[in-house]
């Protein structure tokens, strides 16, 4: 067994940032020292996480000493894997933050959708220092803190389900005062302080991009360590749009963020199915197209086609930048689709096998489904709260 359960809880994990996408620390670690006892080449490869989200592959890597390169969509991950590197841990700077003068925000401040201008100015002064700091990883580390501090004021607009954030009406946003804020901030630096797995010699990079289009060369990679976007229509950027808000994100910037995360509830016309997934994709999209419920030959169809396209089109460039013999280690988690079964071990294995890949291993573990993937509206279909996370294990040939 050449892996750890991807899920495992692990003391490891961060306490820096929930999320609730985030695969062990264990699990890296596994999969990266088989490699160099498999490869018998100690520490000289390249490792890519083209969906890296929280870091947890970047920050190992970095904690091995290994280089590694983590990819992301959404601007909120990048921040938030470049802050598990951070080295600076005095939050001393921030202590002062509430005696400095707050200047009004500006008119399309995306925070204003919560919070009224007098806490925003608060929490803008608060950023202000933040981008003071000197290194990009110790801006990051800041930039969480502020995450966490907004995501505490707003609370009340957070549900249990990560993908649903509410926005009140102008009249009724949150007024937090100076004091208010303070304690809250005293509580997150608290918490980052008590986090032991920040340390860490940064031997990453970390790129904000489209894994549909790496913005690096042909060959590059030894190593996959990887995790997709679930299938089962989570939007990531509903999930972290107070922290987009921090990030001043426009509603333009957020929009295009939606249109181009895998995974998300947007859809698009005119893609169509193609062989090249492989022939249980095609049955699975085909079985989804000719089901009886409302809308399923309709919005459905077009969200799933819009899935397998993006996910087909990111194993073509996993594959032109992996060199030949690596390896790729992937963890995906089936899901349903009414009562339609998607394998998607097996339709991303078809996927890669198409692209010249082999399928060394697969191991398969049993998880809890997550919260956010179950839709509760149809509970009839529901038999399905367990699901099997698996681990394939893939070597690209030549
Ligand atoms: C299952 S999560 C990965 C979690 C990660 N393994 C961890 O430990 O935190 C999938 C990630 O894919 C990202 N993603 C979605 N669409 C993307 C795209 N087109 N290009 C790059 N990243 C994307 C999401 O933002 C999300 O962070």
């Amino acid at each position: 067994m050449p892996t750890k359960n991807p899920k495992l809880k692990s003391s490891k994990a961060p306490k820096l940032f929930k999320y609730y996408a985030g695969f062990a620390v264990d699990f890296v670690e596994s999969a990266v020292h088989k490699t160099l006892s498999d490869m018998e080449i100690c520490n000289k490869i390249v490792v890519l996480d083209p969906w890296n989200g929280s870091g947890t592959t970047t920050n190992t890597c970095s904690k091995l000493g290994i280089p590694s390169i983590g990819i992301d969509r959404n601007p909120v991950m990048a921040v938030v894997a470049k802050a598990r590197e951070a080295r600076n841990r005095n939050f001393e700077y921030l202590n002062l933050l509430c005696e400095e003068l707050a200047t009004p925000p500006a008119k399309d401040d995306p925070l204003l959708a919560w919070i009224a201008p007098s806490g925003v100015a608060i929490l803008r002064s608060i950023e202000k220092k933040i981008r003071n700091l000197s290194t990009e990883q110790d801006r990051s580390l800041g930039y969480v803190l502020l995450f966490n501090l907004t995501k505490n004021l707003l609370k009340k607009y957070v549900s249990s389900n990560p993908t649903w954030i509410k926005k009140p009406e102008t009249r009724s946003r949150i007024r937090p005062t100076k004091q208010s804020i303070k304690l809250e901030l005293e509580n997150c630096i608290k918490r980052a302080q008590s986090d032991e797995n920040l340390h860490s010699q940064a031997t990453s990079t970390i790129i904000t991009a489209d894994s549909r289009f790496l913005p690096l060369k042909d060959n590059v990679v030894d190593l996959i360590i990887t995790s997709p976007p679930y299938c089962t229509r989570i939007d990531y950027a509903i999930a972290t749009s107070i922290e987009l808000a921090v990030l001043s994100c426009s509603e333009a910037e957020f929009l295009s963020l939606r249109n181009e995360l895998i995974g998300s509830t947007l859809v698009e016309n005119g893609i169509s199915q193609t062989n090249e997934w492989g022939s249980l994709c095609c049955e699975t999209l085909n079985k989804i197209r000719a089901h009886p419920s409302k809308a399923s030959n309709g919005y459905y169809i077009k969200s799933f086609l819009r899935y397998f396209d993006s996910l087909y089109k990111s194993i073509i460039e996993i594959s032109r930048v992996t060199k030949n013999g690596g390896i790729c280690y992937i963890v995906v988690q089936d899901s349903y689709y009414k009562e339609i079964f998607i394998d998607l071990a097996a339709i991303t294995t078809d996927m890669f096998i198409t692209n010249k890949w082999s399928l060394v291993e697969q191991n398969d573990f049993i998880a809890t489904r997550n919260k956010a993937a179950i839709n509760t509206k149809s509970n009839k279909y529901q038999s399905n709260k367990i699901a099997t996370e698996s681990v394939l294990t893939l070597r690209r040939e030549s």
